[in-house]
């Protein structure tokens, strides 16, 4: 018999968003007359933009003539696509960011799993607590942590905690790490992170010979014109940074699918023999050997983001988004919940009431008004007592799922 990566045994519960459905499902078995509103996964509603359909059409018609047909692309993605990400992305804010060091993926949760595959097992790895989870399972089944603790902490990750005492930004550790995950806009809690606290993280990194692996999927949602849209705004992160981004969130592309990933061409790591290796040689042999790019049409979609008219959409989109988050927040402050992010993030960081766990709050708001949300501990440990809401949803839901709350419950008394 085959054996199997005994990594994969050691992970928890199923991957957090399978299991809320798992319960919801069920839930809606027994109870099929309730209206349930989802408000957990942050999944996109809203269509696709009329440039990016416009333009992925466009693209099928292409691939109808043998002249504009298209087989395999470069799997490094397009460079049509790569010198609009550069320019638009990076450039316009004075990051020296080159097309050449942009690759086009299908998604930034593949490519926080797969960048692993660059790096040896023996890194030190720190994430903040809560996190998104991609970043410790991806770890847990490369073979980089021992067995979960009985709060679900894994033994060999540095978990740095983030809470409201700390405005949800982790400390920089005492010790040194070889590779930190950090998320901003904040994917659970919506904090943001200024250029002076990043800056700190850089000068860390460089200190340590660290690479800061820089989640960046919600930037498209930074309102406040002082707050950086990217990692590589900061001095000294090209040496020290890989950055992921994702048109799912500002474009709506979660089921089109097309990310990209910033890998410097100054940023290097170690050799066992002590040489000194530079990440993206490794990265493109990685995505050559791994993959074969994606697909031509949804390159051409992704390229419309960058249209005069995509640009419209996009901030038509996002505003639209921002002002459900708005909504919730103060819907669920009448309600008397204490609530965190939301204004420059699509998610709603919210104190759960009268001592109630994150998985009793999902029940109850599941159970008694039919709304789901994402339990505060599905994100780690110190995430218990918290809840997430997500801003991706119509209007219509957002105002009749607040309005079930607000007329339900009084948490105040
Ligand atoms: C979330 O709800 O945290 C996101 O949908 C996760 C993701 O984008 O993969």
């Amino acid at each position: 018999m085959a054996s199997i990566n005994d990594n994969y045994l050691k992970l928890k519960a199923g991957y957090l968003f399978p299991e809320i459905g798992r319960r919801v499902s069920a839930f809606a078995q027994e109870n099929p007359e309730a209206n349930i509103i989802k408000l957990g996964i942050g999944d996109v509603t809203e269509p696709l933009p009329q440039a990016c359909r416009d333009a992925m059409m466009k693209a099928i018609e292409d691939m109808g003539d043998r002249t504009s047909f298209k087989g395999y692309g470069p799997e490094q993605g397009y460079g049509w696509l790569r010198e609009k990400i550069a320019e638009n992305d990076f450039q316009a804010r004075g990051c020296d960011v080159s097309p050449e060091e942009i690759f086009i993926s299908d998604g930034s949760k593949c490519d926080c799993g797969n960048i692993l595959d660059i790096f040896g097992k023996n890194n030190k790895i720190a994430v903040t607590d809560p996190v998104y989870p991609v970043y410790v399972d991806t770890n847990v089944m490369a073979g980089h942590t021992g067995d979960a603790n009985e709060k679900g902490e894994y033994e060999g990750l540095v978990y740095l905690p983030i809470s409201a005492d700390n405005d949800f930004t982790a400390e920089i550790p005492s010790e040194a790490v070889d590779l930190i995950y950090l998320c901003f806009p904040n994917n659970p809690t919506g904090a943001t992170a200024t250029k002076e606290y990043l800056q700190k993280w850089v000068n860390y990194a460089q200190e340590n010979g660290s690479i800061i692996l820089f989640d960046a999927a919600y930037e498209a949602f930074i309102t406040d014109p002082n707050l950086p849209h990217s990692i590589f705004e900061i001095e000294g992160a090209k040496e020290c940074a890989i950055e992921f981004r994702s048109f799912s969130k500002n474009a709506g592309f979660t089921g089109t699918r097309c990310a990209f990933t910033v890998v410097p061409k100054t940023l290097k790591g170690k050799a066992s023999d002590g040489s000194e290796v530079e990440l993206w040689k490794l990265w493109n042999r990685r995505q050559s050997t791994k993959f074969n790019g994606v697909s031509y049409i949804v390159q051409r979609g992704a390229e419309a983001v960058y249209s005069p008219e995509g640009k419209a959409e996009i901030s038509q989109l996002v505003n639209f988004y921002l002002e459900n988050a708005s909504i919730i927040r103060q819907e669920l402050t009448k309600a008397g919940l204490t609530v965190y992010g939301g204004v420059n993030a699509p998610y709603v960081w919210v104190k759960t009431p009268d001592g109630l766990s994150s998985w009793d709050f999902f029940d109850k708001l599941l159970h008694n008004v039919h709304i789901v949300g994402t339990p505060g501990s599905g994100f780690g440990a110190a995430g218990e007592g918290y809840f997430r809401l997500s801003a991706f949803n119509s209007r219509e839901n957002v105002i009749e799922a607040m309005k079930r709350i607000t007329t339900t419950f009084n948490f105040a008394s």
